[in-house]
């Protein structure tokens, strides 16, 4: 059996014509362009290209973008100083700030200051909080777990019931992953470094989710035949062949799971260009926010 390949690429592009769309008739309708602020603290490279994504990704659909970058040595009151700006800027709908910081900077204390209404990102704990209780909506969705939902939705994934098996529990994509799992109504283990018969685990799993950063870690033989594989790691492996030195593979030994799985995500080309979509889709909505609600029925 091969698997069929689910293409982020191609999806993620139809999300962006979308939302591009959605700009511009915002624009006629109501004069408003959506605007992203993104915050750069220090010079980590792979943030610094990540970002540079994000704004050419607004450059493309019509969105606005402040781009704000910090050095390094730079203090937590600056930082929050500069959410507090943006905060207040009308022009702004969403405000990223690009993890993870420099060590000495108190994460969660910058996070709590972001303003509910422009947590793009949805990693402020009233997003979080809302994602993880029953019958309460967050007004944003982590973007690459999102990602991972819609892919798994195009994939055809039926849910309810099924054994979902999440590899990484952490706060930007493992454990809001598995909450959107459990809210539709999946049975879900989340696996970590402590997890034991990880291969057992993980060959019970009808949908698989790994988030874990480990190159090429989940064998062939840990898929359920049939199974929903989404590969989120995005893991640089030497490769001196390769123009850049390196290559880019996932946590999941591609050419083994292809055989076994009913669907199954591709690095690069699969998870990764919908975060930046899903991102694209939260500012649009974030701008959405601001139009005054009407009397009009509708
Ligand atoms: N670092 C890695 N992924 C993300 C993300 O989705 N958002 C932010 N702000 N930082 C990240």
């Amino acid at each position: 059996m091969t698997a069929t390949i689910i293409d982020g690429a191609a999806v993620a592009a139809r999300i962006r014509a979308e939302v591009a769309a959605q700009v511009a008739a915002m624009q006629s309708a109501h004069g408003i362009r959506p605007g992203l602020a993104t915050v750069l603290v220090g010079d980590d490279a792979p943030s610094q290209s990540y970002v540079r994504m994000k704004h050419k990704a607004c450059e493309e659909l019509g969105i606005a973008s402040f781009r704000h970058e910090l050095p390094a040595d730079a203090t937590q009151a600056q930082v929050e100083g500069l959410v507090a700006e943006l905060n207040a800027d009308p022009r702004v709908h969403g405000i990223l700030v690009q993890l993870p910081m420099p060590k000495h900077l108190n994460e969660e204390a910058v996070l709590n200051k972001i303003s509910i209404e422009k947590d793009v990102d949805g990693f402020g704990p009233v997003n979080i909080g809302r994602l993880a209780m029953k019958g309460r909506d967050p007004l944003f969705i982590p973007c690459t777990p999102h990602g991972v939902i819609v892919l798994l939705e195009e994939a055809g994934a039926v849910f309810e019931g099924a054994n979902a098996v999440v590899l990484g529990r952490s706060n930007i994509v493992g454990m809001p992953a598995a909450l959107l799992l459990i809210e539709r109504n999946a049975t879900v283990t989340v696996c970590h470094s402590r997890t034991r018969n990880l291969p057992e685990v993980c060959s019970q799993a009808d949908i698989l989710v790994s988030a874990v950063g480990r190159a090429e870690m989940v064998r062939g033989s840990w898929i359920k035949p049939g199974a929903i594989v989404i590969d989120v790691g995005t893991n640089r492996v030497d490769d001196p062949g390769a123009k850049r030195g390196y290559r880019l593979v996932g946590d999941v030994a591609f050419d083994e799971a292809k055989e076994v799985a009913g669907a199954i995500t591709p690095v690069p080309g699969g998870v990764g260009p919908m975060t930046i979509a899903m991102l694209m889709k939260n500012t649009l909505r974030g701008a959405e926010l601001t139009i005054p609600a009407t009397s009009e029925a509708h």
